[in-house]
């Protein structure tokens, strides 16, 4: 059969159309597609600023309500923790229907990660009751899913904009995560330098404190003598630390330590009742 040049670029371009479907097909744009078809929800809106919607990076941007698509296995099981979303499919133990963490999926419930609380109250996004520990903590679950689940992109809302960009308050969540990694660090290097007490509690006798090279589980090559060690400046609470009495350390934070009632100065063990 005689094919001239028309035709013959009319079959390369067909040639390079299954290509094509593979290439979209590749970058999710068909599978949601086919999500929206499927649930009756295609339309332009949805595919101009909802559902397909992509910002500048590649990242996707999710609505609240196309996450709330992804809470079964025919679509696949999404949380969004801070505002970011991951697939958890291959969790489905815990996160496919009757799973125990099912209600995380298709919402972002960050509180309830901290709070263990599964109501309509306790699954929200809302953090700021929180204390900076706790959002350090929940954090560390961010980090858990990133190490753990497939990274999807972001949610619309409370902690990113339609651009993905964080917001005032994802900023927030950031600075206290900031200042929690701060306080921590500041708890090592005091744990290094005043490491804590053994301790002993018999009714007979009252709290037994005492210091080894070993004491605090930080190995040393001196044992230091037993003090209440107040680590916050309302000197409000105090801890048992083993101190070092000719060191630079002692000398710069004497104030902040003090002797126990009863205890010879310059005893490895003290033996304290505290009231
Ligand atoms: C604030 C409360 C809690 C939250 C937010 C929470 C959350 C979670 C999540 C998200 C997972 C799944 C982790 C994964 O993807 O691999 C998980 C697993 C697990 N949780 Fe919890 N949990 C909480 C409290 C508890 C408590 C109180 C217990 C035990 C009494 C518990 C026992 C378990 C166990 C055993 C697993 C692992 C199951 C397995 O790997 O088969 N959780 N938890």
């Amino acid at each position: 059969m005689f094919i001239n040049n028309a035709m013959l670029s009319k079959y390369l371009w067909l040639s390079l159309l299954p290509g094509i479907v593979y290439f979209l097909y590749s970058l999710d744009f068909i599978k949601e597609i086919n999500t929206h078809l499927a649930d009756g929800t295609l339309n332009v809106v949805d595919i101009i600023y909802f559902g397909l919607n992509e910002n500048s990076a590649g990242q996707k941007i999710f609505t609240t309500n196309e996450l709330k698509r992804y809470t079964n296995l025919e679509n696949g099981l999404y949380l969004s923790i801070l505002g970011k979303v991951f697939d958890v499919t291959k969790g489905q133990k815990h996160y496919g229907p009757g799973g125990n963490y099912h209600a995380f999926t298709g919402r972002d419930a960050s509180l309830a990660f901290i709070t263990g609380e599964f109501d309509d109250n306790g699954l929200t996004d809302d953090v700021s009751s929180l204390s900076v520990r706790q959002v350090k903590a929940l954090n560390d679950w961010v980090q858990f899913y990133n190490t753990n689940y497939i990274y999807k992109g972001k949610l619309y809302g409370r902690y990113y904009n339609q651009n993905g960009s964080p917001t005032a308050e994802s900023h927030k969540v950031q600075e206290k995560v900031l200042l929690a990694e701060k306080e921590n660090s500041l708890e090592e290097k005091q744990k290094r330098m005043f490491p804590p007490c053994n301790v002993e509690w018999n009714p007979d006798t009252g709290t037994i404190f005492w210091c080894t090279k070993r004491s605090g589980g930080l190995d040393r090559d001196w044992v230091g003598v037993p003090r209440m060690f107040f680590e916050t400046a309302n000197m409000q609470s105090s801890r048992c630390a083993c101190v070092k009495l000719d060191s630079k350390e002692y000398e710069e934070n004497k104030a902040m330590l003090r002797e126990y009632i009863g205890c010879a100065k310059l005893a490895t063990k003290c033996i304290v009742e505290i009231k």
